[in-house]
């Protein structure tokens, strides 16, 4: 994983979202877009490895203004995105292909205007503008030259398209090659235990280790995390009211940072915080009786405990009522979180947590599960059929932002507001709030195939990492959708 760049990630991520919104993408395709383990990024990179005096469309003869490089895009997609894709030579079909040259070369942009829709291509840093053109086959040039090494952004200045995917990147001289690789610290939202059924309140084990470690935040960055058991969010646990719970924390020994456990299932002091602060290479043991069911975000509550939240200590515990759930076909566990890095969303390499931008609550990423848009790649993507009902286990571990949970594309027919499973859900709710230390349980049923993408409906947090895809497989059901007018 190297040489994908920020803006090819929001790129690939508002591809997928976009061709995954008109349900015509097959699902691994779309999957292998996003920037965890992206295929599509390993194809830009190489792309870019082959360097300009490889590329065919280098132009042979060089004279005085004759450009040293040559492009060639048109305008939309195969599915009528919005996007550019590459004409002729390596970019050939490439969708918002990164074109390359090295410093001192002109470069030469022509803009074929493939849909008939308003477009042009501009480079800010270049001065570099085609006029706005809508007529279909037009095509327009545009003719500059590059000085220095760096990464520019190619896009459409109609207002929309570029957030709605016509961006890429211009590659000057030598990729910088500062892309790292970490752990994979995304809990899968597949793995979460059992439902406890009708059994007696009984005495039930928990083991945590508390695990600092160099994870993969996106495509090429990585960042320090701590987590309970390696992963973000921590383990699901999975208890019964009236369970006797005998919590173990163990602190990794290769730890800088003592960590603790504040359980919001926990009726007594710090929630156990004050029973668990734990060195590293210790480990601490409390016991607690679940008086209350419901849904609840457990943390880290050593201070600064913002910090030690924002870089991924939190998790749920679920607390059956008597008796435990309904059944259900699929249940998911997905949680919401900030992450805080000095350096802007989208640089390569080891990031560096700030904590000015903490305490400003002014964070550069926002994620599912940990990494920026891990629930849209090919391992983590939430599968289900037409017909299954749909249970998501909804947390936000923050620390500050609340969310507005949201599935494009479908309604939630319950919501267990404030996570209350003793409450009436609500029912048939668009999106729902769910505070920092909150959480929701919401129930559906996926009636037609496609893919349904998780928000928080708060939208600009998307273009910082933050969605995930449901993808439904079965037969159309053209009675609820379809295209073109009722018969
Ligand atoms: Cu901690
Ligand atoms: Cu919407």
């Amino acid at each position: 994983m190297k040489s994908s760049t920020g803006v090819a990630l929001l790129t690939s991520l508002l591809l997928a979202a976009s061709a995954l919104a008109c349900g015509s993408t097959p699902a691994s395709e779309a999957a292998s877009a996003a920037p965890v383990e992206s295929g599509a990024a390993d194809e830009a990179a190489e792309a870019s490895d082959e360097g300009a005096a490889d590329s065919p469309v280098v132009a042979a003869e060089q004279e005085d203004g004759e450009p040293d490089v040559e492009y060639t895009l048109i305008t939309g997609g195969e599915y009528g995105s919005l996007i550019f894709v590459g004409v002729g030579g390596e970019i050939d079909g490439e969708i918002n292909p990164t074109l390359t040259a090295q410093p001192g070369d002109v470069v030469k942009i022509t803009l074929v205007n493939g849909d008939g829709i308003l477009h042009d291509v501009t480079l800010d840093e270049f001065d570099a503008r085609t006029e706005q053109f809508s007529e279909k086959d037009a095509q327009q040039e545009i003719v500059f030259q590059v000085e220095e090494d760096g990464e520019y952004v190619y896009y459409c200045s109609v207002p929309g398209h570029r957030e709605a995917g016509m961006l890429g990147t211009l590659q000057v001289g030598e990729s910088p090659a500062l892309a790292t690789e970490g752990e994979m610290i995304v809990h899968s939202p597949m793995d979460l235990p059992e439902p406890v059924g009708a059994r007696a309140p009984e005495l039930v084990r928990i083991d945590l280790t508390a695990v600092e470690l160099e994870g993969q935040l996106a495509d090429g960055t990585t960042f320090q995390y701590f987590t309970f058991n390696g992963t973000v969010p921590g383990p699901m646990m999975r208890v019964r009211v009236g369970d006797t719970v005998e919590l173990h924390l163990v602190n990794d020994d290769g730890s800088q940072f003592q960590h603790s456990i504040d359980l919001h299932a926990v009726t007594g002091p710090g929630g156990g915080a004050v029973l668990t602060r734990t060195d590293p290479g210790d480990e601490t043991v409390f016991t607690f009786k679940t008086l209350n069911p419901g849904l609840f975000v457990y943390h880290c509550a050593t201070p600064s405990v913002a910090h030690h939240i924002a870089n991924g200590m939190y998790g749920l515990i679920l607390v059956e009522p008597e008796g435990g759930l309904p059944p259900i076909d699929h249940e998911f566990y997905v949680m919401q979180g900030e992450i805080y890095t000095e350096q802007p969303f989208g640089t390569q390499g080891l990031l560096d947590f700030s904590g000015e931008a903490l305490l400003d609550e002014s964070p550069e990423y926002f994620v599912f599960n940990g990494a920026a848009g891990a629930l849209t790649t090919d391992d983590f993507v939430m599968q289900a059929e037409v017909g299954d009902t749909v249970r998501v286990f909804f947390g936000v571990g923050g620390p500050n932002f609340t969310s507005s949970f949201h599935v494009i594309g479908e309604i939630f027919d319950r919501v267990y507001d404030q996570a209350s499973l003793t409450a009436a859900p609500l029912t048939d709710v668009q999106t729902t709030t769910v505070a920092p230390g909150g959480a929701t349980m919401v129930e559906f049923t996926v009636d037609v195939p496609g893919t349904y993408i998780l928000v928080d409906h708060a939208l600009s947090r998307l273009e910082r990492g933050l969605v995930g895809f449901l993808q439904v497989a079965g037969d159309e059901n053209p009675d609820v959708y379809r295209e073109g007018g009722a018969e």
